[in-house]
């Protein structure tokens, strides 16, 4: 199912039931700016109801789709999807269809009340007025027309966010728009308008009525952005970021004694998360990288002879990672893999500091299992210097790592192997039953491969067998003879 064939179905039933249906929001938002998504996500406000349209369509629609209904709120949501070769799901196409309405949180309910209106009214009640532009649906598809009342085009133009209402009341209404504004802004890299810069930092405490998971949702959704540090900056500046996540404001400031400084652990922080966006799809990554150093603040002190010091601040970083993961909400895998990074983030620097011999690295390998390539990616990416000649000479360091981490699980490959003389033919050739010899002699062949004295291969394990099976048979016990 594609867009084009969708449009057509629902002008079909749009003409039969005479309602008009108007695609609305970031798709509207998304064509206009040219931006095609891989997923379309495309929201209708039909003028009448948005369930029962949403039903009539399912019946004229014979292709693989689902309906899921939510009659509370007189909405329906269409999914399209493709069953993939390893018979996962994978979405296509996903279409939801409202009746017209305006939609708010009163003062103290954490439930919105919904109210049927018209389309005016509807798109007065939107967010920003990039999102608040409507085109009907037609025969040929989507009207040219452009039902833009808030002069949403001149501000896609312009590149600003803006509320189509006084902010206030528009962040009011719905305490998650605040949010919405410092993803956006990273998101299409717009301005924001002043006032409503100002209302963020005047609503800011509304956010409390918002559940933790949508909170979550959106983070990621700004995490997900290829510059995130945009978002964040204007979540710290309005205050916003103090009312879900004080740990990554604290990192704020420098402290100056004896004109030593430490660097600002929170432009350092919006750094790394932007490099590793250049490294990573991954959310959970990205996030695992906003909270890499969050237990600085609180591990920070002034070492005479040393300077600054934040002395066990992955260890202190792991368990405010747990507070965080259950504030917001994480599923305890997310939580817990976020938190292996943190408290190991240090430990390819020790490394290198230390020497990279070959039982450092193992440990490191064992440390992390198959999040090692996860945690490299970090490090690399917690590189911020200015310097060209720094920054080139530690990222080669990280290669050099690798490649040691490489040999040494070439290595470990090995020890997994059996020697190349069977112990079936070790008790053969010695004439004994199974019992501790026959391990004894086979340990042997195996230590001299991983010490480099004999090849890896049957004829010098054979030769070396031979070498050395008296010293054992030797101290055999009686009943292993056969
Ligand atoms: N909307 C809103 N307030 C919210 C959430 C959504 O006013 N808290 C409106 C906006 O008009 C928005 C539309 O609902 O454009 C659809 O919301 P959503 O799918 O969450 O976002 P999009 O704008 O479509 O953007 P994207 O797909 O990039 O997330």
């Amino acid at each position: 199912m594609n867009v084009s064939k969708i449009l057509k179905a629902i002008y079909k039933v749009a003409k039969k039931e005479k309602v008009e249906v108007y695609a609305v929001g970031g798709f509207v938002r998304d064509r206009l700016l040219g931006i095609k998504k891989k997923e379309a996500d495309i929201d209708f406000v039909v003028l009448g109801s948005g369930l029962e349209f949403a039903k009539k369509l399912d019946k004229t629609l014979k292709e693989e789709g689902s309906l899921v209904e939510f009659p509370d709120f007189d909405t329906a949501r269409y999914v399209f999807t493709k069953e993939l070769k390893d018979g996962t799901k994978k979405k296509l196409l996903e279409i939801e269809f409202a009746g017209a309405r305006s939609e708010a949180y009163d003062k103290k309910s954490r439930k919105p009340k919904v109210e049927s209106t018209s389309l005016e009214e509807d798109l007065k009640r939107r967010d920003f007025t990039v999102n608040a532009m409507a085109q009907q649906v037609i025969a040929s598809g989507l009207s040219k027309k452009i039902i833009d009342i808030f002069g949403g085009q001149v501000d896609l133009e312009n590149k600003i966010l803006k509320t189509p209402l006084d902010p206030d009341e528009t962040f009011s209404e719905d305490p998650l728009r605040m949010l919405r504004a410092a993803r956006f802004v990273a998101q299409l890299d717009f301005g924001i308008d002043k006032s409503a810069l100002g209302a963020i930092a005047k609503n800011k405490k509304r956010l409390k009525i918002i559940s933790a998971e949508r909170v979550q949702e959106e983070l990621f959704k700004l995490l997900k952005t290829s510059n995130p540090s945009i978002g964040f900056q204007i979540l710290y500046t309005t205050g916003l970021l103090d009312e879900f996540l004080p740990e990554i404001s604290a990192l704020q400031g420098v402290e100056e004694i004896y004109g030593q400084h430490h660097k600002n652990n929170f432009e350092h922080t919006l750094k790394v998360v932007d490099n590793i966006a250049e490294r990573t799809d991954s959310t959970v990554l990205r996030f695992a990288a906003l909270l890499h150093d969050i237990g600085k603040p609180g591990t920070k002190s002034f070492l005479k002879g040393r300077g600054w010091a934040f002395d066990m601040h992955e260890h202190l970083g792991l368990k405010m990672v747990r507070t965080i993961g259950k504030r917001l909400r994480m599923s305890k895998d997310d939580t817990e893999y976020i938190g292996k990074l943190v408290r190991w983030h240090q430990q390819p620097i020790q490394l290198m500091d230390e020497g990279v011999t070959d039982s450092a690295v193992r440990r490191l390998i064992v440390n992390l299992g198959d999040d090692l390539d996860d945690l490299l990616k970090l490090c690399r990416s917690d590189i911020t210097t200015g310097n060209p000649k720094k920054l080139k000479k530690r990222l080669k360091n990280y290669d050099y790592l690798e490649k040691r981490i490489e040999e040494v699980m070439e290595t470990d490959k090995l020890r997994d192997f059996q020697s190349p003389v069977r112990g079936e033919e070790i008790m053969k050739e010695c004439g004994l039953k199974p019992g501790p010899t026959v391990g004894k002699i086979k340990t042997a062949i195996e230590e001299a491969i991983l010490d480099g004295k004999i090849k890896n291969e049957y004829k010098p394990a054979k030769k070396y067998f031979e070498e050395i099976k008296d010293e054992y048979l030797k101290k055999v016990n009686k009943w292993e003879r056969v």
